[in-house]
């Protein structure tokens, strides 16, 4: 089966020449003159393609004025300049094949426009809409634009482990990878044996992949990790998924200032490449989601970035008018209302938010010379919030030993970290970015599940 993508028939189509293109109708009008229009999609581009479909065609009568949105057709035809409005070419049918029927009775996409909510629980036809096929194409290059980041820059991309037995985050929100039967787990003075389990530990879904990026950051410079995340926390918001995918570089001989610089960068090229080359998507999202995405993202490509301590950050929201539902004060973690108020009201843009006080923060985070903050630096964008939280990480073995301890963790659970402060230890830094938190600021779409195809978050597991 050959086809030409409307795509390329679009942006490369020669008048008079013929091409067989394959798709699902959209669309179908039929004209008193004895011909239809019939708009096809093939998910290439937002656009369709117009066809004519003249009553000379075999299958007029019986096929053709039978056609539905949803329904899959083969058409070949020959490209022709379009008198109509709002097309420029068209594809004169010779003929057009029916692939499979789609009952306009029970086939759900035939309003014009579903909610969000509706489309979620079709999560097997939403990509036939402009939206979802638009978001998918954006991610996809959005995807592409990071590993050329990356790579340009000489990173190598590390494939860090989906299951481990360590917690990154130190916050124990894991999900747990058993072989068990649950029902007849055996048990040791009253508690899971976890022994004769398949690793002969307990297992999880990994949260961050940042600790082994480490162990090769400190062997071959600068890595990164771009892959799924899991996170069991019972957040059902706007911007929590149970499984999201995180983009995580690591540099060594790399201080606080240089993965400031790094993310900045990073952001920058990742905004300019949609800008370039998804731009019927992101003229689409303009005009129907959020009509400030494309100049935000502009803006963005030439705009500093400021940075402000949390100290300043949190004297800032002390004297803001605003009520807000959580109270601010030195040394309590920032809620996505503040952050957003610090983006939105006060600096008019994204923030790097650094030096965090130590509490809040994970314990692999230097600490900064007052004992009290860490060269931590969580950038927050208008609208979302935290996109990025990173950090210069602690390379005192001294330092990092208390740390584990003042956090709660056992230090043989983290011995291989450790001897990373022992053997030839540097200063190195990282981040991790929120795949979709991003795609959500250059979509301008407010639900992350809809800026992934599958959604995982509490209670939903429908696909
Ligand atoms: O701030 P987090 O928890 O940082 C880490 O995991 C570090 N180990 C990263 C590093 O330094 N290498 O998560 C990083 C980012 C957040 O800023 C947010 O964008 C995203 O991951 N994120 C989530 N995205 C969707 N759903 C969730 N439940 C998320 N939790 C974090
Ligand atoms: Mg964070």
């Amino acid at each position: 089966m050959k086809r030409t993508r409307i795509a390329e028939v679009l942006s490369r189509g020669q008048i008079g020449a013929r091409y067989t293109v394959m798709g699902w109708v959209r669309t179908r009008r039929d004209s008193k003159g004895g011909f239809s229009f019939v708009e096809v999609n093939d998910g290439s581009c937002l656009s369709g393609l117009q066809m004519i479909a003249d009553q000379g065609l075999v299958n007029y009568e019986s096929e053709i004025l039978k056609l539905q949105t949803g329904c899959s057709i083969q058409a070949v035809g020959t490209l022709a300049e379009s008198l109509g409005k709002g097309q420029e070419v068209e594809l004169k049918a010779e003929s057009i094949q029916v692939m499979g029927w789609a009952d306009p009775e029970s086939y759900p996409l035939q309003k014009k426009r579903h909610s969000f909510e509706f489309l979620r629980t079709i999560a097997h036809l939403r990509p036939r809409t402009n939206t979802f096929s638009a978001v998918a194409r954006v991610r996809n290059a959005m995807a592409r634009a990071i590993h050329a980041f990356f790579q340009e820059r000489g990173f190598i991309y590390l494939h860090t482990p989906i299951i481990t037995g360590s917690d990154c985050e130190g916050a124990g929100e894991m999900f747990k990878v058993t072989t068990f039967d649950l029902n007849h787990a055996p048990e040791k003075d009253g508690k899971v044996d976890f022994s004769s389990d398949f690793f002969g530990a307990p297992a999880n879904l990994t949260v961050s992949g940042q600790l082994e990026a480490e162990i090769y950051a400190l062997a071959m410079g600068d890595v990164y990790t771009f892959g799924p995340t899991f996170r069991a926390e019972n957040s059902n918001t706007s911007r929590h998924l149970a499984e999201f995918w995180m983009v995580e570089p690591e540099m060594a001989f790399c201080d606080l200032e240089g993965n400031i610089e790094l993310a900045v960068a990073f952001l920058k090229q990742i905004f300019a490449s949609v800008l370039k080359d998804c731009r019927e998507d992101m003229d689409f999202f303009n005009r129907f989601i959020d009509a400030s995405v494309i100049p935000t993202l502009e803006a963005l490509v030439s705009q500093d970035f400021q940075v402000l301590t949390y100290t300043e950050g949190v004297d800032i929201l002390k004297k803001a008018s605003e009520t807000f539902e959580y109270p601010v004060e030195w040394g309590a973690d920032l809620q996505s209302e503040h952050e957003r108020y610090l983006c939105e009201k006060v600096i008019g843009g994204p923030v790097v938010l650094i030096d965090y006080p130590k509490e809040i923060k994970a314990f692999y985070m230097k600490v900064n010379p007052d004992g009290k903050t860490v060269r931590a630096m969580d950038v927050l964008v208008p609208k979302i919030g935290e996109i990025i939280g990173g950090s210069q990480r602690e390379d005192d073995y001294d330092n990092l030993l208390e740390r584990i301890r003042g956090a709660g963790l056992r230090p043989e659970d983290y011995g291989w970290y450790l001897d990373l402060r022992k053997y030839g230890s540097v200063p190195h830094a990282g981040f991790g970015l929120g795949f979709e938190r991003l795609i959500q600021f250059v979509t301008g779409l407010s639900n992350i599940r809809d800026v992934i195809p599958f959604p995982r978050t509490p209670g939903n597991l429908a696909f």
